[in-house]
């Protein structure tokens, strides 16, 4: 499916990754004892079994393996990211409703991360991205924010964007419409509630949005479906300097990068891979700010049509 696009042919056995998603969402909901549907034991059992039969696959998930130190002290100062003073508001008036990675002048690109906030792995991720000026839009599970709004007010007082991924993660594209507006609105409102955020992209889990739900979603809540052009699989494969160096080979101007502030093996992939994009002349944007200038680039682009037919 298109939705599910890796540029590396890194696909997962799509069972294997549900499974896994869902005993992560699984943990997230036990901790925090909301009223997030929670998996029987039974069913614990058998995913976790189902994970352990894929476990001899080659791109296997290395469950408790140590982060890898990705920056050694020796390459001099870490690199800046320029300040970009790029508008956020973006008109899609006759345009798609659904991007995966946006057609811009310039080695512009947006890092995303996903199903944050995480008590641990978020605050070290903001230190990371502080440290280098970049900006990044983090896609929020609404019952991880209601668990962890000071993350979340961090993360907006520090300039970057926070988009809807639901409010528990489930595959939406299975759900009829009045459960997937509780989704969408119960997410809105843990964001607005902890930080005053009004978000204007939203993120399907798994990218399961069909195109009747993204038209539906986007005339109630003026979100598009963003989905993603570089996908590293960092839910899979746990060892930072691979999830990095995917990272690296396949980011294009205009690429919107999937990852995942869940896991600590990403934010510990992130020091490195951020490093690596900016010596190659990558300037990291918001989601917003990438679709406000594919978004001007179009309309410029329809008017030199016009003028020139
Ligand atoms: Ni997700």
């Amino acid at each position: 499916m298109e939705d599910r696009f890796a540029p590396n042919a890194l696909m997962p056995d799509p069972l294997q990754s549900l499974a896994f998603r869902m005993l992560q969402q699984s943990a997230c909901a036990d901790q925090h004892g909301d009223a997030a549907p929670k998996l029987s034991r039974r069913a614990f059992l058998g995913l976790s079994a189902l994970l352990t039969s894929c476990a001899t696959q080659p791109e296997s998930v290395l469950i408790g393996q140590d982060p890898i130190t990705s920056r050694p002290d020796t390459r001099g100062p870490i690199p800046r990211n320029p300040t970009m003073r790029l508008k956020s508001n973006f008109s899609l008036a006759n345009q798609d409703i659904t991007y995966r990675r946006a057609l811009v002048s310039g080695n512009l690109i947006a890092m995303t991360f996903d199903d944050g906030p995480q008590p641990e792995n978020t605050p070290r991720l903001l230190d990371i991205l502080r440290e280098r000026n970049i900006k990044a839009t983090f896609y929020v599970i609404g019952k991880c924010v209601n668990a962890y709004p000071d993350v979340v007010r961090r993360t907006v007082e520090e300039g970057h964007e926070i988009g809807n991924h639901s409010q528990t993660h489930r595959l939406l594209s299975s759900l009829g419409d009045s459960a997937l507006h509780w989704e969408m609105q119960s997410c809105r409102d843990a964001v607005l509630n902890a930080s005053g955020y009004h978000m204007r992209t939203m993120r399907p889990p798994y990218g399961g949005l069909n195109q009747r739900q993204r038209e539906l979603v986007y005339q109630t809540y003026g979100y598009p479906t963003i989905l993603w052009s570089v996908d590293p699989l960092d839910w899979q494969n746990r060892i930072p300097s691979v999830i990095s160096s995917r990272i690296v080979s396949h980011t294009h101007p205009g690429a919107i990068v999937l990852a995942h502030d869940l896991h600590a093996t990403t934010v510990s992939a992130m020091p490195s891979t951020l490093d690596q994009l900016l010596y190659r002349g990558y300037k990291f944007v918001t989601v917003s700010q990438l679709l406000a200038l594919h978004s001007e680039h179009a309309k410029e682009q329809a008017q030199g049509l016009t003028a020139n037919p």
